[in-house]
């Protein structure tokens, strides 16, 4: 008799992208993802029309990431998604679609912590990280350092007290006129630029962050400097987007920083969107040769929001058969 294969279909539509991923006895089969455009006109994610977008996606999604993988539906072990935190009308897409799949099919349903699965996404290359490490999510949404001991063990060591590390990029590009996302614009402006403008940054208890005090400074900034000079911004594009981009880096590195000393560790994985951005990279290599650190970055693909990374929790959780059931309900706010 064969050993059983574990074959899951998992489900991420937690923000703007709906993804469908396909893992097979953990290896990951095929990660399809629709990203919605419509958000770029308004300068932020519009939660209805995430919503609607998702309800679109979803079956095209789920048949492309299928026919991708070769795998058939009847030979699906389970079905996996995402149910927080995140906005809740794009979850309910999600979350409704898999309990419906999952019944049809007469499977198990796996419920996913949004977060725990940006760590996830480090089991996914084939040279993991050493346990215990140490995590920096940053994305749009989110900003955390998790202290993973296992797989699943992982403890929030501490979080944004407001807005993300993302956020902060998106917001203040906002404000300088660049089109949503403006995180990889201002990434790619700031490699022209120096950073000769300081803005004040937050201090905050523990490893917790907090950047509205930020985009707050930055805005009177812009003000202020607009006020005498109404063609500052245009002028001084690179120079504005490194002071920023150095800012931000440098605060989400210190904590890291502290994060590490204080719990004697140095293997460090960073994840998220904002994990792209080539100033915290380059940082982070620096930081890693100074303090003799092993430094783990996903793939790309696997750094933004993906439903790969929901395919791997949900492999480390059917073994134990930690499975939902169908009053499964999607959690805007969801504690770990
Ligand atoms: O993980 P992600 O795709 O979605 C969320 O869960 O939010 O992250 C998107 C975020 C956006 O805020 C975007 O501006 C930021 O990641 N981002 C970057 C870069 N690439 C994406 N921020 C700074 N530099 C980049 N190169
Ligand atoms: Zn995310």
């Amino acid at each position: 008799m064969t050993s059983e294969r574990i074959t899951i279909l998992a489900i991420e539509s937690s923000c703007d992208d709906t993804s469908v991923s396909i893992l097979r006895d953990g290896t990951i089969l095929s990660n399809c993802t629709a990203t919605q455009e419509v958000h770029k006109t308004y300068g932020g994610v519009i939660p209805e029309l995430a919503s609607r977008e998702h309800d679109a996606n979803i079956i095209p999604v789920v048949d492309a990431a299928l026919k991708q993988s070769g795998v058939l539906k009847e030979d699906l072990s389970a079905v996996a998604v995402t149910c927080g935190p995140g906005l809740l009308g794009s979850l309910m897409v999600g979350v409704s679609f898999a309990k419906a799949y999952a019944l049809s099919l007469d499977i198990p349903l796996i419920d996913v912590h949004h977060m725990q699965a940006h760590v996830a996404a480090h089991y996914i290359a084939d040279e993991k990280p050493q346990f215990p490490f140490l995590c920096l999510t940053v994305s749009g949404g989110h900003t955390q350092i998790v202290l993973v001991e296992d797989f699943l063990s992982m403890t929030v060591l501490g979080s944004t007290l407001d807005d993300a590390a993302g956020e902060a990029f998106d917001k203040a590009g906002k404000m300088m006129g660049l089109p949503y996302p403006a995180g990889p614009e201002i990434d790619r402006l700031a490699a022209r630029g120096r950073p000769i403008f300081s803005f004040s940054k937050a201090k905050v208890d523990g490893l917790n962050f907090s950047f509205s005090g930020l985009k707050t400074a930055f805005r009177y900034f812009l003000r202020d400097e607009v006020a005498n000079d109404e063609s500052f911004i245009e002028n001084n594009l690179p120079d504005i987007c490194c002071s920023l981009q150095t800012n931000i880096v440098e605060t989400l590195l210190g904590q890291l920083s502290v994060a590490a000393e204080n719990h004697d560790i140095n293997h460090i994985g960073i994840a998220g969107g904002v994990a792209a951005n080539s100033h915290l990279r380059s940082q982070l290599k620096e930081l890693a040769s100074e303090k003799s650190w092993k430094v783990y970055i996903p793939k790309f693909s696997y750094c933004t929001d993906n439903a790969a990374m929901i395919a791997m929790v949900a492999y480390l959780k059917y073994p134990s058969k930690a499975f939902a059931d169908q009053g499964l309900k999607p959690q805007a706010r969801l504690q770990w």
